[in-house]
């Protein structure tokens, strides 16, 4: 009999490279504990969702503002996660801060993907190119990606994988943001997600 394969949805504000390096290692075989389910965007006109129409998943938008408050957004979004018999949340790209209320129904079920080797340059003002930004600023000569359980604390969860990347001297932050992804987010990711599906689905 084939093994069960955890459920996965995989949320989303933006270009969706992390949800697509997700879906090609679900192709390559890489995660083969877990499938994508469900893409949720909480924002309108995400890329991200036409990379899951792509590849025939099922996207939806749950918009954020429109939704009137956090406490009404994760109502609609925990419905549609129960909806679709969701065992593990990837926040990939993610840019909501979720509440206490929400992670607190999924203990060591959500991970998230965060473009710095935490704890530098990590928490709540930190997101996208401002990581990168920030690193530069800093002067720090080594940066990366870590994926960790999210819980409470803004990227303050158990830290599951991490992977250094040398900053170079004529860095922009988009340039370091690219070679980030290319060098450590789409491959620890995905690792990672396997990770914590086979751990799920072990009998
Ligand atoms: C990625 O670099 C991801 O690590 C970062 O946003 C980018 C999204 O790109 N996430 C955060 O900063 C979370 N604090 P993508 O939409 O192409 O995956």
């Amino acid at each position: 009999m084939e093994k069960r394969k955890a459920r996965i949805a995989v949320l989303v504000s933006g270009g969706g490279t992390n949800l697509q390096a997700i879906l090609d290692a679900q192709a390559s075989g890489i995660i083969m504990s877990g499938e994508v389910t469900l893409v949720v965007s909480d924002r309108a006109g995400a890329y991200a969702l036409t990379r899951a129409e792509k590849a025939g998943v099922r996207g939806i938008e749950i918009n954020k503002k429109a939704c009137g408050g956090q406490a009404a957004f994760e109502e609609k979004l925990a419905a549609a996660l129960e909806e679709n018999r969701t065992d593990v949340i990837v926040l990939a790209g993610f840019l909501s801060i979720l509440s206490e209320n929400f992670t607190s129904r999924y203990p060591r079920r959500i991970i998230n993907i965060h473009p710095s080797l935490i704890p530098s340059f990590c928490g709540a003002s930190y997101y996208g190119l401002k990581v990168h930004a920030a690193a530069l600023a800093r002067g720090v000569k080594v940066t990366g990606a870590t994926v960790h359980f999210v819980n409470e604390i803004p990227d303050g969860g158990e830290i599951i994988a991490q992977k250094a990347v040398e900053i170079q001297p004529e860095d922009t932050p988009e340039v370091l943001q690219r070679r980030v992804m290319e060098q450590a987010e789409w491959i620890i990711l995905p690792q990672s997600v396997e990770k914590v599906c086979a751990e799920i689905t072990k009998v």
